[in-house]
């Protein structure tokens, strides 16, 4: 059981540039393509307008790499409190004193201009912990790709005519109906989290060992023939697979199916960034919550796997007893690997991407749906919050359950085999689905 080697991919101020600049992009493409009056509009109290997060973005990057790294004053210190994440939950932000489109655009590219220059002048080896090997440059590309994650959740629940489109992601690979249903990983203990991962993020670390006795995983996320079956089964009207507080959630709000869903005669049709198709049976279920990822695993006999579970079947390499960066090796995602970065507006079908597979064999670990874990989000062992509380500190405890391995709209910057994620188990208009497992053993 070995730690995996600190990859070498560039230099880190080549790799922070180039990973800011595609971000940008990103946020670029995500806010060109609505008006004004789009940008500014609250689509759902649960999300905010488009152009906070654009600004929040902006003063992220201000805060860290300008005034805490670069040692400048503040460009205009009025900002800080109006795109502070703590002060005003989202259903509030169309009222505070946002700036307008065209200003927020023009403050981010000023942001950006001059962090280039810090960039430059910045020492990347030996400067600190913050700085070393790009670190607050990598966090904040990391940010900026999260939020555009969520702005691409406020596209999704936005109504109106598609402005968003992108090619179709992959078919299964051919050998996929043949794949065994779940594979076995044996007990024992493997290393968990990462302490050599440039960019990964407090909660990440550091890495650990842990033992996890033997357990069955799902080669493939479940999928929406599958999650059907369990609708058509009347699993809505059954409150014994259900969490007290999910059947709560689905008495108050008459929940029926995963969001976006709707009976149309005998079939089920979806809504998608704008346009109306029907469920594709072979996608692996999108928008559910952890309570209705739990029922189902309930309803099929199985559970969520743990989240040690799901690193453990997403790195641990039994020949070498090492773990891996991610489920196909060290080497950083291609787009034959697994569908990351937007590139598709939506999951691939079940058993694609047979060049993602783990060792054990288990497919689109990293990519396609967020996946639910059985976990609490707590921290490690040695957890120290760097650098601020409020990344992840603040949220451990009872309240978040983990989700891991990233979705169609993360960056590969932004997702990595350690990569935790973390939302309330109502939530579903996250790009959130799951696979399951069992116990090998009687416990
Ligand atoms: C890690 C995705 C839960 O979006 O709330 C963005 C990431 N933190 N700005 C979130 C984050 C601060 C965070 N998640
Ligand atoms: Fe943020």
């Amino acid at each position: 059981m070995t730690a995996a080697p600190a990859p070498d991919r560039g230099a880190p101020r080549e790799r922070a540039a180039g990973a800011l600049l595609a971000a940008r992009a990103r946020t670029r493409a995500l806010t060109d393509c609505v008006d004004e009056h789009e940008l500014t509009a609250q689509h759902s109290p649960l999300m905010s307008p488009l152009v906070w997060d654009l600004a929040h973005i902006g003063n992220q990057e201000e805060l860290w790499l300008l005034r805490a790294v670069g040692g400048q004053e503040a460009l205009r210190p009025e900002l800080d409190s109006v795109y502070d994440a703590f002060e005003h939950p989202r259903a509030v932000r169309p009222s505070l004193p946002l700036l307008p489109p065209a200003e927020a655009h023009r403050y981010v590219a000023d942001v950006r201009d001059r962090v280039l220059d810090v960039l430059g002048r910045t020492p990347v080896d030996g400067g600190g912990p913050l700085v070393e090997a790009g670190f607050a440059f990598g966090m904040i590309a990391q940010h900026e790709q999260q939020h555009d994650e969520t702005m691409l959740i406020t596209h999704q629940l936005r109504r109106g005519p598609a402005v968003l489109t992108a090619a179709e992601p992959p078919p299964a690979a051919p050998d996929a109906a043949g794949l065994p249903a779940e594979v076995l990983v044996e007990g024992g203990p493997f290393t968990m989290g990462t302490s050599t991962e440039p960019w990964a993020l407090d909660n990440e670390r550091p890495a650990h060992p842990r033992f996890v006795p033997s357990f069955f995983i799902d080669t493939l996320p479940v999928s929406n023939a599958a999650y059907l079956r369990f609708v058509e089964d009347g699993g809505y009207d059954e409150p014994r697979w259900w969490h007290p507080a999910g059947w709560e959630q689905v008495r108050r709000h008459g929940l029926a199916a995963p969001l976006f869903w709707r009976r149309e005669g005998t079939t089920w049709v979806r809504r998608r960034f704008g346009v109306t198709e029907e469920v594709p049976p072979v996608e692996p279920v999108l928008h559910v919550s952890w309570y209705e990822a739990a029922a189902w695993a309930a309803w099929a006999g199985r559970r969520l796997p743990t989240e040690a579970e799901w690193e453990k079947a997403a790195r641990h390499d039994p020949a070498s007893g090492r773990s891996r960066r991610y489920p196909w090796g060290d080497a950083d995602p291609t787009p034959e690997h697994a569908n990351l970065g937007q590139r598709h507006l939506r999951p691939a079908a079940v058993g694609a991407y047979a060049r993602g597979a783990s060792p054990l064999g288990v497919r689109q670990l990293i990519g396609d749906v967020w996946e639910w874990t059985a976990s609490d989000f707590l921290p490690y062992p040695g957890f120290r919050a760097f650098p601020y509380r409020e990344y992840s500190e603040v949220f451990f405890g009872g309240a978040h359950k983990v989700l891991r391995g990233g979705s169609f709209a993360v960056d590969p910057v932004a997702c990595r085999g350690t990569f935790r994620n973390w939302d309330l188990p109502v939530r579903r208009q996250i790009f959130s689905g799951f696979r399951t497992a069992r116990d090998a053993e009687p416990r």
